[in-house]
């Protein structure tokens, strides 16, 4: 019979079942509105004795001088930033519009939250100024581009769920620090070389765009690569011989045939998960024994033995 490796014992509940994990949605940084304590809504620009300057239709907590909560007072404007803020939360209003000197005074933040608004436009050097910058988060917008002079302190760069469709080649030079990268749920066709100096990024996520080849360039150390939903028919020859660390592939509901995945292509140890479903596959691809989670529904796969997925003992 069959070994046990992990593939095996996973093999049958995997046919039938449509997993879908995102890595998404959920704010991963509660525990600073934890922080937030309410009632100070009733702080003016000209200062107070409590926390210091703050747009009145925001929050301030004294208790956390240097956080400022504007989320959901349907604001259709950037308010005036107090130089001391580090984290700055302006989700879900409706601001369509970030001109360059918004956040003329802002050049501490580290969490800048923007998601959720109808963002349109942002200013050429809207973000220019901080040199601190860990976290944008743009994501639920109608941007039609990557916005220019993102600065290089970056570590997380949401831009999900806009209308992006033109990443220039630099959109993303100089940051050295990006680890996580969301940029699914757009209108992008091809991403060029502009991934090539992310020398840290772990996490890329294209799904739901237009691309029709996996995207060029990634980096080496890439770990989680989610390009589900795209019009991709072919993978690039020793595709994986460059990721050492690569460990999550989701490519469900693309176009890859038989042809388009060079044999061995996926017969590299490290993955953990590699989802191939939704696609137009006759064939089982040779996949490495260690791999934990294979999924492959609704192809048109014609062969089934055992021994497509099990070395047999
Ligand atoms: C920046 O600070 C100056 C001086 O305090 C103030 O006059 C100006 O309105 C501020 N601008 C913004 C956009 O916060
Ligand atoms: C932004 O896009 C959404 C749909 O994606 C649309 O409903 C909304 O009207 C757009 N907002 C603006 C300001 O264009
Ligand atoms: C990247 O992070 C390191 C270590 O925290 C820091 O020294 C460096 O300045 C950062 N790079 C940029 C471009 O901010
Ligand atoms: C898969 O890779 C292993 C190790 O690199 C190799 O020994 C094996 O022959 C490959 N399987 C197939 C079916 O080519």
């Amino acid at each position: 019979m069959a070994s046990s490796s992990p593939l095996c014992l996973f093999l049958l509940p995997l046919l039938v079942a449509v997993v879908t994990v995102r890595a998404q949605g959920q704010d991963p940084f509660m525990w600073v509105s934890a922080l937030r304590s309410r009632g100070y809504g009733v702080g003016s620009l000209t200062g107070d004795s409590t926390g210091g300057e703050c747009p009145e239709v925001c929050d301030c907590p004294p208790t956390f001088p240097i956080a400022m909560y504007c989320d959901n007072r349907g604001m259709t404007s950037v308010p005036n930033v107090p130089s001391r803020m580090k984290y700055v939360y302006l989700q879900h209003n409706q601001i369509t519009n970030v001109p360059d000197d918004a956040f003329a005074n802002a050049t501490n933040l580290v969490w800048l939250m923007l998601h959720e608004n109808g963002i349109l436009n942002i200013g050429k050097k809207a973000f220019a100024k901080m040199k601190n910058l860990d976290r944008l988060y743009l994501s639920h917008n109608n941007l039609t581009k990557v916005p220019s002079n993102l600065p290089n302190s970056l570590r997380d760069l949401r831009l999900d769920h806009n209308q992006i469709s033109k990443v220039p080649p630099n959109a993303f030079e100089g940051m050295e620090n990006l680890t996580m990268l969301l940029l699914h749920d757009n209108a992008i066709q091809d991403v060029g070389a502009a991934l090539k100096s992310l020398s840290s990024l772990l996490l890329l996520d294209v799904s739901s765009n237009k691309l029709k080849k996996v995207p060029e360039s990634l980096p080496d150390q890439i770990h989680q690569l989610y390009m589900e939903s795209n019009a991709i028919d072919a993978v690039p020859n020793d595709f994986l011989s460059h990721f050492q660390q690569l460990q999550y592939i989701r490519m469900s509901h693309n176009e890859l045939t038989d042809k388009g995945i060079p044999a061995n292509t996926f017969n590299v140890s490290g993955l953990v998960e590699l989802d191939l479903s939704f696609n137009k596959l006759e064939r089982i691809p040779v996949v490495n024994t260690k791999l934990e989670h294979l999924y492959l529904q609704a192809n048109q796969i014609k062969e089934f033995t055992l021994g497509s997925f099990c070395s047999v003992v």
